[in-house]
């Protein structure tokens, strides 16, 4: 789905919507996200005064939740798996190499908006570690070599 640039006025409407409504900030987060492709920081004072709340509160919300982003992803999003069975097979090197290969550290977006790169833990394939996801698509026993492969091919 395109994203709309994040303006103020947009941003201010949306949030009223979910204001009155009971847990209406995470509502409203979604909301945001959905619409702009992040909760831009700019929308964070915004909340603050709609939801009679302080900016930390907000923020506390936002950063529990790793499903929000504070900018847009990239056209592809790589999670590699660090939980503990796939950190046991490799994870931590295919990390490395795929940031080297991509030039991004986990949490980054590419300038040009190709590729987000995430850490995730556990994406409930613990059998066949190490996993990763590319755009919701789970690749298993990932060395660098198959990611190379997944990246040129998309095998
Ligand atoms: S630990 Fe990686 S998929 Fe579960």
């Amino acid at each position: 789905m395109a994203h709309q640039k994040w303006d103020k006025e947009t941003a201010k409407s949306l949030i009223q919507k979910y204001s009155s409504l009971q847990g209406g900030l995470l509502e409203c987060m979604h909301g945001l996200q959905h619409h702009f492709g992040c909760v831009a920081p700019e929308s964070m004072d915004l909340m603050a005064s709609a939801f009679n709340l302080s900016r930390a509160e907000v923020h506390g919300v936002f950063s529990f939740y790793h499903d929000f982003r504070s900018s847009p992803a990239g056209h592809k999003i790589i999670q590699i798996c660090r939980a503990e069975a796939c950190q046991a097979m490799g994870s931590r090197g295919l990390t490395a190499h795929v940031q080297d290969l991509l030039g991004l550290k986990l949490g980054e977006t590419s300038e040009n908006g190709n590729f987000t790169l995430e850490s995730v833990y556990c994406l409930g394939n613990c059998a066949l570690p190490p996993n990763v996801s590319v755009d919701g698509k789970l690749y298993a026993r990932v060395s660098p070599e198959k990611f190379n492969k997944i990246m040129t091919e998309g095998a």
